[in-house]
């Protein structure tokens, strides 16, 4: 990833593609992956499978961002793509790398062999640079296309590359962990489905790509409140560039800053007093306003995404899909309800579910009472 100048320019330039006008361009590539996603689930919910919805949302993230960035899709809802594999073992051997007291990787050979992140890197690296020779990758309204349009010739192939590698990988396992947190939530929430697919059929009755995610406030509410009470990335680490004064100690140059952002929203009498005290409880209507429109938290969305310049450019992106695909999944389905404890967190390179969340979906016209 590019750090310092390097950075900041390749950040100005990229911006643009995730405006909010650029994302509801992406809106009908996006639709064109959740209806996979909705066949998909029709088959597993046909077969009478349980669905291991952990894999399924990260086939799901995995295709929509290659589809939304370069309108070519991985196909993992069909079948595992290698593109999927790839980001799995990279992600895993990152993981490794970050928590390791030495930096075995830096040593000839060591770190392929023992994490094989590099070579992972390479092969990902290759199937984009395959999907750039395609001329399809900018015929549509694509991230790509923006960039492009936007950067002209300053930003090189080589860093055109790099950066969609790091959209895909920091796109794919944020937004599916939060996904599958949302479906392990409303299935403990059985009376959430049902008001969720009456809101999909009174406000977009036709089905996605003709409806705005801006016009589902119960979608948009219980997403928000998945963010807020599992919020994947809780953590950001941060590097000072100059000496500064904190809480009457001089804080020296290049530290490295852990900022606890949830901790922060947990213990924030701010927060508590826009959101209610109830911080450990599920309940999407904090979120509401009396007349059922969503009520945004910008600063608890800065404790989410992160704040400033580092902050996450796909914030726009993940807000409108999450729901979206919230909203699609209980138009057609039931989830049966959970009756297992409840579940805990396991420390990745995000926080996610302690083991992958399985649940059985019912097509909703098979109707199981709820
Ligand atoms: C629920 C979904 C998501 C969450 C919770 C999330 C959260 C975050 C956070 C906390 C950061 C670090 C911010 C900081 O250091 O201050 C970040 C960075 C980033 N995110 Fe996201 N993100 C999500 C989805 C996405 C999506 C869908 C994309 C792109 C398709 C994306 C692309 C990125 C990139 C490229 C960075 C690095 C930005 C930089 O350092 O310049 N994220 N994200």
């Amino acid at each position: 990833m590019a750090e310092g100048r390097q950075w900041s320019k390749q950040r100005r330039l990229i911006s643009p593609a995730f405006s909010a006008m650029s994302v509801q361009s992406y809106l009908p590539l996006v639709h064109m992956i959740v209806e996979n996603l909705i066949v998909e689930l029709g088959n597993l919910a046909h077969e009478e499978k349980v669905v291991n919805v952990s894999l399924v949302m990260r086939c799901f993230d995995a295709d929509l961002i290659s589809k939304v960035a370069f309108n070519s899709d991985f196909g993992s809802l069909q079948k595992r793509s290698q593109e999927l594999v790839d980001l799995t073992v990279f992600l895993d051997g990152l993981l490794k790398r970050l928590i390791s007291p030495i930096p075995y990787w830096k040593a000839p050979w060591v770190g392929q062999w023992i994490d094989g992140a590099d070579h992972t890197l390479a092969n990902l690296e290759k199937a984009l640079e395959k999907i750039l020779e395609d001329p399809a990758s900018t015929e549509r309204s694509t991230v790509l296309k923006k960039l492009v349009e936007v950067t002209g010739e300053k930003l090189s192939h080589r860093e055109l590359v790099a950066n969609l590698v790091t959209l895909f990988v920091a796109g794919t396992d944020t937004s599916s962990h939060s996904l599958a947190w949302a479906f392990y939530e409303l299935a403990r929430h059985p009376t959430l489905q049902q008001a969720i697919a009456s809101e999909a059929a009174a406000r977009s009755p036709a089905g996605p790509g003709h409806g705005k995610a801006d016009a589902l406030p119960l979608a948009q509410a219980v997403w928000m409140e998945t963010l807020r009470s599992h919020t994947v990335t809780p953590l950001v680490v941060l590097e000072n560039l100059e000496a500064f004064t904190l809480a009457g100690r001089t804080v020296p140059p290049h530290t490295q800053l852990f900022m606890l952002m949830r901790e922060m929203g947990r213990r924030s009498p701010e927060m508590q007093r826009a959101l209610g005290e109830d911080w450990e409880t599920f309940r999407p209507e904090r979120f509401l306003a009396e007349d059922g429109s969503f009520v945004a938290c910008a600063s608890l969305e800065s404790l989410i995404f992160g704040q400033g310049a580092r902050s996450c450019p796909g914030r726009i992106l993940a807000n409108t899909v999450g729901p979206l695909v919230l909203s699609e999944v209980m138009r057609h389905f039931r989830i049966e309800e959970w009756r297992g404890a409840e579940l805990g967190e396991r420390t990745n390179m995000v926080q996610a579910p302690e083991r992958d969340v399985e649940l059985r979906f019912v097509k909703a016209d098979d109707n199981m009472g709820c």
